[in-house]
Protein backbone atom coordinates (compact mmCIF):
# COMPACT_ATOMS: atom_id res chain seq x y z
CA UNK A 1 0.00 0.00 0.00
CA UNK A 2 1.22 3.45 -0.99
CA UNK A 3 0.42 6.28 1.22
CA UNK A 4 1.21 9.95 0.72
CA UNK A 5 0.06 12.50 3.89
CA UNK A 6 -0.01 16.15 3.63
CA UNK A 7 0.68 18.12 6.71
CA UNK A 8 2.24 21.58 7.80
CA UNK A 9 3.83 19.15 11.30
CA UNK A 10 5.68 16.45 9.03
CA UNK A 11 7.51 16.04 12.57
CA UNK A 12 4.61 14.23 14.15
CA UNK A 13 5.28 11.21 11.77
CA UNK A 14 8.54 9.85 13.37
CA UNK A 15 6.69 7.20 15.26
CA UNK A 16 5.68 5.94 11.33
CA UNK A 17 9.73 4.55 11.92
CA UNK A 18 8.80 2.35 14.84
CA UNK A 19 7.69 -0.78 15.86
CA UNK A 20 5.28 -3.12 13.19
CA UNK A 21 4.40 -0.04 11.03
CA UNK A 22 8.26 0.56 11.12
CA UNK A 23 8.97 -2.94 9.72
CA UNK A 24 5.73 -2.93 6.93
CA UNK A 25 8.02 -0.09 5.82
CA UNK A 26 10.84 -1.97 5.42
CA UNK A 27 9.75 -5.11 4.46
CA UNK A 28 8.08 -3.21 1.66
CA UNK A 29 4.65 -3.78 2.09
CA UNK A 30 3.83 -0.50 3.03
CA UNK A 31 5.36 2.79 1.26
CA UNK A 32 4.78 5.95 3.30
CA UNK A 33 5.98 9.76 2.21
CA UNK A 34 5.46 12.61 4.72
CA UNK A 35 4.84 16.15 2.56
CA UNK A 36 5.10 19.20 4.08
CA UNK A 37 2.21 21.30 2.78
CA UNK A 38 4.42 25.12 2.79
CA UNK A 39 6.01 23.32 -0.13
CA UNK A 40 2.91 24.42 -2.06
CA UNK A 41 2.80 28.05 -0.82
CA UNK A 42 4.41 30.95 -3.27
CA UNK A 43 4.70 33.92 -0.55
CA UNK A 44 7.40 34.15 1.83
CA UNK A 45 5.54 33.69 5.05
CA UNK A 46 4.47 30.53 3.38
CA UNK A 47 1.06 31.16 4.22
CA UNK A 48 -1.63 28.07 4.67
CA UNK A 49 -4.65 29.92 6.70
CA UNK A 50 -6.92 32.90 6.26
CA UNK A 51 -10.42 34.31 8.10
CA UNK A 52 -13.07 32.57 7.55
CA UNK A 53 -15.87 33.64 5.48
CA UNK A 54 -18.81 34.74 7.25
CA UNK A 55 -17.05 35.52 10.68
CA UNK A 56 -16.24 33.68 13.58
CA UNK A 57 -13.31 32.61 15.74
CA UNK A 58 -9.64 31.07 14.78
CA UNK A 59 -8.43 30.23 11.14
CA UNK A 60 -9.12 28.26 7.86
CA UNK A 61 -6.89 26.48 5.89
CA UNK A 62 -6.86 27.89 2.09
CA UNK A 63 -7.40 26.22 -0.76
CA UNK A 64 -4.19 26.68 -3.10
CA UNK A 65 -1.73 24.57 -1.45
CA UNK A 66 -4.18 22.31 -0.89
CA UNK A 67 -4.97 22.02 -4.47
CA UNK A 68 -1.18 21.81 -5.37
CA UNK A 69 -0.45 19.60 -3.12
CA UNK A 70 -3.19 17.34 -4.09
CA UNK A 71 -2.41 17.26 -7.47
CA UNK A 72 1.16 16.52 -6.89
CA UNK A 73 0.58 13.71 -4.78
CA UNK A 74 -3.10 12.36 -5.64
CA UNK A 75 -2.00 9.60 -8.79
CA UNK A 76 -4.94 7.85 -10.44
CA UNK A 77 -6.27 5.18 -8.24
CA UNK A 78 -5.73 7.48 -5.22
CA UNK A 79 -8.29 7.60 -2.51
CA UNK A 80 -8.18 10.83 -0.43
CA UNK A 81 -9.10 10.38 3.53
CA UNK A 82 -9.73 13.73 5.66
CA UNK A 83 -9.48 13.38 9.57
CA UNK A 84 -12.26 16.16 10.93
CA UNK A 85 -14.68 16.43 14.27
CA UNK A 86 -17.36 16.79 11.76
CA UNK A 87 -16.79 13.93 9.56
CA UNK A 88 -18.10 10.29 9.56
CA UNK A 89 -17.29 7.82 12.60
CA UNK A 90 -14.15 5.98 12.22
CA UNK A 91 -14.54 1.93 12.91
CA UNK A 92 -12.77 -1.15 12.14
CA UNK A 93 -15.64 -1.79 9.19
CA UNK A 94 -14.44 1.47 7.86
CA UNK A 95 -10.68 0.44 8.63
CA UNK A 96 -11.09 -2.60 6.83
CA UNK A 97 -12.42 -0.52 3.70
CA UNK A 98 -9.32 1.70 3.60
CA UNK A 99 -7.27 -1.88 3.74
CA UNK A 100 -8.13 -2.53 0.48
CA UNK A 101 -7.34 0.47 -1.12
CA UNK A 102 -3.66 0.53 -3.34
CA UNK A 103 -3.33 4.17 -2.51
CA UNK A 104 -4.31 6.42 0.76
CA UNK A 105 -3.73 10.01 0.35
CA UNK A 106 -4.25 11.95 4.11
CA UNK A 107 -4.43 15.89 4.21
CA UNK A 108 -4.36 16.96 7.97
CA UNK A 109 -6.66 19.99 8.54
CA UNK A 110 -5.39 22.52 11.05
CA UNK A 111 -7.46 25.24 13.22
CA UNK A 112 -10.68 25.61 12.18
CA UNK A 113 -10.58 23.07 9.33
CA UNK A 114 -9.24 23.28 5.53
CA UNK A 115 -11.92 25.51 2.65
CA UNK A 116 -14.64 22.88 1.55
CA UNK A 117 -14.07 23.50 -1.71
CA UNK A 118 -10.95 21.65 -1.30
CA UNK A 119 -12.74 18.29 -0.15
CA UNK A 120 -15.66 18.90 -2.58
CA UNK A 121 -12.85 19.43 -5.86
CA UNK A 122 -11.05 16.59 -5.07
CA UNK A 123 -14.57 14.57 -4.79
CA UNK A 124 -14.92 15.39 -8.37
CA UNK A 125 -11.26 13.59 -9.48
CA UNK A 126 -11.32 10.64 -6.36
CA UNK A 127 -12.79 8.67 -3.52
CA UNK A 128 -13.24 11.05 -0.59
CA UNK A 129 -13.39 10.27 2.97
CA UNK A 130 -14.06 12.85 5.89
CA UNK A 131 -13.84 10.90 8.88
CA UNK A 132 -14.03 11.32 12.60
CA UNK A 133 -12.14 9.54 15.39
CA UNK A 134 -14.76 10.27 17.99
CA UNK A 135 -16.88 13.27 20.11
CA UNK A 136 -14.08 15.55 20.79
CA UNK A 137 -11.83 17.92 19.41
CA UNK A 138 -8.02 17.64 17.99
CA UNK A 139 -5.63 20.45 17.65
CA UNK A 140 -5.68 18.83 14.46
CA UNK A 141 -5.44 15.79 11.98
CA UNK A 142 -1.94 14.47 12.36
CA UNK A 143 -2.72 12.36 15.57
CA UNK A 144 -5.87 10.91 13.99
CA UNK A 145 -4.09 10.13 10.65
CA UNK A 146 -1.65 8.03 13.18
CA UNK A 147 -4.49 5.95 14.75
CA UNK A 148 -5.81 5.64 11.47
CA UNK A 149 -2.69 4.22 9.71
CA UNK A 150 -2.56 1.88 12.78
CA UNK A 151 -5.58 0.41 12.40
CA UNK A 152 -5.44 0.15 8.58
CA UNK A 153 -1.70 -1.16 8.01
CA UNK A 154 -2.44 -3.90 11.01
CA UNK A 155 -5.22 -5.32 8.46
CA UNK A 156 -2.70 -5.98 5.71
CA UNK A 157 -1.65 -9.10 4.40
CA UNK A 158 1.31 -9.76 5.82
CA UNK A 159 1.48 -7.22 8.41
CA UNK A 160 0.84 -9.43 11.39
CA UNK A 161 2.94 -12.33 12.15
CA UNK A 162 -0.54 -14.77 13.39
CA UNK A 163 -3.60 -13.67 11.35
CA UNK A 164 -5.68 -15.48 14.07
CA UNK A 165 -5.11 -12.29 16.40
CA UNK A 166 -7.87 -10.68 13.97
CA UNK A 167 -10.51 -13.01 14.00
CA UNK A 168 -10.87 -12.93 18.09
CA UNK A 169 -10.42 -8.66 18.79
CA UNK A 170 -11.97 -6.78 19.74
CA UNK A 171 -15.08 -4.99 17.05
CA UNK A 172 -14.43 -7.75 14.37
CA UNK A 173 -17.36 -9.79 16.22
CA UNK A 174 -19.21 -6.82 17.15
CA UNK A 175 -18.38 -7.72 21.02
CA UNK A 176 -15.86 -6.13 23.55
CA UNK A 177 -13.02 -8.94 23.92
CA UNK A 178 -12.82 -11.02 27.20
CA UNK A 179 -9.78 -9.50 29.92
CA UNK A 180 -6.64 -11.63 29.15
CA UNK A 181 -4.21 -13.24 31.29
CA UNK A 182 -0.61 -14.59 31.15
CA UNK A 183 1.97 -16.00 34.03
CA UNK A 184 2.21 -15.77 37.34
CA UNK A 185 -1.28 -17.52 37.98
CA UNK A 186 -1.14 -15.66 41.37
CA UNK A 187 -0.14 -11.73 41.38
CA UNK A 188 -0.50 -9.53 44.33
CA UNK A 189 -3.17 -11.93 45.65
CA UNK A 190 -5.18 -11.68 42.81
CA UNK A 191 -5.80 -14.92 40.48
CA UNK A 192 -5.91 -16.10 37.31
CA UNK A 193 -9.86 -17.10 36.93
CA UNK A 194 -9.25 -21.02 37.14
CA UNK A 195 -11.28 -21.57 34.13
CA UNK A 196 -8.81 -20.81 32.09
CA UNK A 197 -6.24 -23.18 33.58
CA UNK A 198 -8.40 -25.57 33.29
CA UNK A 199 -8.02 -27.17 29.94
CA UNK A 200 -11.11 -27.49 28.95
CA UNK A 201 -11.25 -26.09 25.98
CA UNK A 202 -15.41 -25.69 25.75
CA UNK A 203 -15.69 -24.33 28.96
CA UNK A 204 -12.85 -21.63 28.32
CA UNK A 205 -15.06 -21.03 24.85
CA UNK A 206 -18.01 -20.45 26.52
CA UNK A 207 -16.63 -18.44 29.63
CA UNK A 208 -14.97 -15.98 26.94
CA UNK A 209 -18.36 -15.81 25.50
CA UNK A 210 -19.92 -14.56 28.61
CA UNK A 211 -17.38 -11.79 29.71
CA UNK A 212 -17.30 -10.38 26.25
CA UNK A 213 -21.37 -10.34 26.52
CA UNK A 214 -20.88 -8.63 30.26
CA UNK A 215 -18.67 -6.22 29.39
CA UNK A 216 -20.65 -5.18 26.12
CA UNK A 217 -23.41 -4.76 27.81
CA UNK A 218 -22.04 -2.54 30.23
CA UNK A 219 -19.56 -0.64 28.51
CA UNK A 220 -20.97 -0.51 24.88
CA UNK A 221 -24.89 -1.41 25.07
CA UNK A 222 -25.17 0.22 21.76
CA UNK A 223 -22.75 -2.52 19.95
CA UNK A 224 -24.99 -5.13 21.70
CA UNK A 225 -27.89 -4.02 20.88
CA UNK A 226 -26.38 -3.97 17.36
CA UNK A 227 -25.35 -7.53 17.25
CA UNK A 228 -27.96 -9.14 15.05
CA UNK A 229 -30.25 -11.93 16.78
CA UNK A 230 -29.05 -14.89 14.78
CA UNK A 231 -25.36 -14.42 16.06
CA UNK A 232 -26.71 -15.44 19.40
CA UNK A 233 -27.09 -18.47 20.92
CA UNK A 234 -29.86 -19.63 23.50
CA UNK A 235 -26.93 -19.64 26.26
CA UNK A 236 -26.09 -16.19 25.28
CA UNK A 237 -29.56 -15.33 25.74
CA UNK A 238 -29.29 -16.47 29.69
CA UNK A 239 -27.88 -13.44 30.54
N1 LIG B 1 -9.33 16.54 13.96
C1 LIG B 1 -9.68 17.22 15.06
N2 LIG B 1 -10.47 16.50 15.85
C2 LIG B 1 -10.63 15.31 15.24
C3 LIG B 1 -11.34 14.12 15.54
N3 LIG B 1 -12.09 13.99 16.65
N4 LIG B 1 -11.29 13.10 14.67
C4 LIG B 1 -10.58 13.22 13.54
N5 LIG B 1 -9.89 14.30 13.20
C5 LIG B 1 -9.91 15.34 14.04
Amino acid sequence: MKVDIVTIFPEYFAPLDLSLIGRARTSGLLDVAVHDLRNWTHDVHRTVDDTPYGGGAGMVMRPEPWGEGLDAVATPGARLVVPTPAGSPFTQAAAQELAEAEHLVFACGRYEGIDQRVIDEAATRMPVTEVSLGDYVLFGGEVAVLVILEAVVRLLPGVLGNADSLLEESHTGGLLEAPVYTKPSTWRGHEVPEILRSGDHGRIARWRRDQALLRTAVRRPDLLAAVPPEKLDKRDVAL
